[in-house]
């Protein structure tokens, strides 16, 4: 949540400073700032808004200086405007900030009492001002080491001193901040993808460390203050992935880009040749597993979910799951058999993180099953499935979701097979079935024309309904999510099975339902619950696999029939259609597809 950049060069650094808040746009985009040094005065720009706003400002031209730090802000304390957006600055320091503080009440009132004057509603000046109060009396070093201490909650910090106009300072507690190093320069950034264009050699902060960037030389400290030394990392680059090429939006090119994401995904875990699945240096037996947690928020719950239905069909497994907020605060019952599965996209979830934290307090087994393999929780997990999907950079999760659920499919039958709960003909044939998945997404993928001729039905709607049972049920919720978030039409997802115990007031005539009824093994019950809506007035739209059988229904608002395939891996294929409706929808009604309102792409905060 938010986005924090640092620079420090031999040149003015405000363009480059707006060039990456760009970047990091999808971590947060209620308005945006900069500060520099210039003259020995601290000058700050901020803007209501997207970074745009603030490069269109008059004054950021004038914004001169070669050290400087910029933010883009997802509101957590005080409303979105430009005098809560980052930086906030004294005379002499000014701070840009991700994460929330939790005292932050009790050190306002004591600043106060000392003489300091807030002029925002956020969290963030009281940073500002515990690090000028403190300066009063010491140096930089010991000013920061002793504020850090007093902060209680999260951070990642941007620092700059009006008397050192070469520095900046770095600090993180529960939210992700990373150190690049370039000629003559070096920056700071929330995460890697800020730093790409600039740099590919990286340095992770941990948390309670903090670091003293210069344009020459980088230092780094533990909480105490004590010098430590830390690796240089060299990332992989492929600029391309951060474009978004001759598509309209990165949404659309990320779900036009899943055959390739999942044939990377099938080629990085499965031999070709032999049909075997290869998971190299597993650290545990499998044998000696009997039980399996699957801890995610949102859209990465849902894979969870789905991995859920697919271990209890395929494995002799104990399975279940949890959303990441909520086991955290619980009282889990640890057990030493069991493999902890943490699913993320960024990596970087904060709940998904402390949950993760708390499985390796107690001393768990723990697997991440990861986009981001730079991210905090794919570094403090025991071991690492990464999900080789490139960069998400839509706010709303595509092609991640086939990536988690892919790899999460791949274990399944891993396991299933190791612990003998599948013959060795039926895991290979459903290897060979998986290898053609590739092939099947791309033809699914070719349906836009009708999915564009149902949305401004849809559009008009107050309300929807995605309904699905078995295999259907966990796509039902995602494809619920994904209309709400990216069109803000009220969407619930529902087991099809469950509506006559109480959903089925809301059906009024007219109502657009959505019924996800591939031809498996539920598809008679979903299609008997499916005429229950009908009989009730609903516009149903179903979404089935193509077949030679006819459809068992009649009043039928709109079919979309995807390719077939095994019942293992229809929820695949009919997680497209979905995607594409709520594109479409947002599309047509002209909201901000890769950046809808409120959300932001990696939640740091809790
Ligand atoms: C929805 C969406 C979110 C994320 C959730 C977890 O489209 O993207 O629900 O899935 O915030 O994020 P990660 O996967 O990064 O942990």
């Amino acid at each position: 949540m938010c986005g924090i950049i640092g620079i420090t060069s031999n040149k003015t650094v405000s363009a480059a400073i707006i060039n990456s808040l760009k970047k990091l746009e999808y971590r947060g985009y209620d308005s945006a700032g900069v500060a520099t040094i210039y003259d020995g005065v601290i000058k700050e720009v901020k803007s209501e808004g997207r970074v745009e706003n603030l490069e269109q400002n008059s004054l950021i031209k004038s914004l001169e200086g070669t050290v400087g730090i910029g933010h883009v802000r997802w509101a957590t304390h005080g409303v979105p405007n430009s005098i809560n957006a980052h930086p906030h600055s004294s005379s002499n320091v000014s701070v840009v900030h991700n994460g929330i503080i939790e005292n932050s009440t009790i050190l306002k009132k004591f600043l106060e009492g000392k003489g300091h004057v807030f002029k925002s509603q956020t969290d963030t000046e009281v940073i500002v001002h515990l690090i000028s109060e403190h300066l009063k009396t010491k140096n930089i070093l010991n000013s920061i080491t002793t504020a850090l201490k007093q902060l209680h909650g999260s951070y990642a910090l941007g620092i700059l001193f009006k008397d050192e106009p070469d520095l900046i300072i770095g600090a993180r507690r529960g939210s992700p901040l990373a150190v690049g190093y370039g000629p003559n320069e070096n920056y700071l950034g929330s995460d890697s993808y800020a730093l790409k264009s600039m740099t590919n050699k990286i340095t992770y902060l941990e948390d309670g460390e903090f670091c003293f960037i210069k344009k020459d030389q980088v230092s780094f400290y533990n909480e105490k203050g004590i010098k430590i030394n830390k690796k240089v990392l060299e990332l992989s680059s492929n600029q391309a992935n951060y474009e978004k090429g001759d598509f309209k939006h990165f949404m659309a090119k990320e779900i036009e880009e899943q055959p390739v994401t999942i044939s990377n995904g099938i080629k990085e875990y499965v031999d070709q040749l032999n049909n075997e699945i290869n998971i190299y240096n597993f650290p545990w037996s499998i044998d000696d597993l009997n039980s399996i947690k699957l801890i995610g928020c949102g859209t990465a719950y849902h894979s969870c979910l789905m991995a859920k239905y697919w271990f209890e069909e395929l494995t002799s497994l104990d399975v279940s799951i949890d959303i990441a907020s909520e086991f955290r605060y619980r009282k889990n019952k640890f057990k030493k058999d069991c493999l902890y599965i943490f699913v993320s996209q960024s990596g970087e979830t904060a709940d998904t993180y402390a949950a993760l934290d708390l499985c390796k307090q107690n001393k768990m087994k723990t697997c991440a099953v990861v986009n981001s393999v730079e991210s905090s929780i794919a570094r403090d997990s025991n071991f690492v499935l990464p999900i080789h999907c490139g960069p998400e950079i839509g706010v709303a999760s595509t092609k991640a979701f086939l990536g988690q659920i892919l790899i999460l499919y791949i274990l399944t039958l891993k396991f299933g097979y190791v612990k003998k709960d599948l013959s060795k003909k039926i895991y290979q044939n459903k290897i060979k079935d998986l290898k053609k998945l590739p092939k099947l997404i791309e033809k699914t993928l070719l349906m836009d024309n009708k999915i564009q001729n149902i949305v401004s039905d849809l559009n008009e709607a107050k309300g929807s309904m995605f309904l699905g049972r078995g295999f259907s049920y966990p796509i039902a919720l995602e494809g619920a999510l994904k209309l709400k978030e990216l069109s803000y039409i009220h969407a619930e997802g529902y087991p099809a099975g469950e509506m006559k115990h109480g959903p089925l007031a809301l059906i009024e005539e007219g109502m657009p339902v959505i019924v996800l009824a591939p031809r498996d093994s539920y598809y008679k019950k979903t299609i008997s619950n499916m005429q229950e809506v009908i009989a009730r007035g609903a516009k149903v739209l179903l979404i089935t696999n193509k077949s030679k059988d006819e459809i068992l229904s009649e009043n039928l608002w709109e079919t979309l029939e995807v390719e077939t395939t095994n019942d293992d891996l229809l929820p695949f294929l009919i997680t497209i259609p979905l995607q594409k409706l709520a594109y479409y929808s947002a599309l047509q009604k002209g909201f901000d597809i890769d950046k809808p309102r409120n959300l932001a792409k990696s939640v740091t905060v809790e």
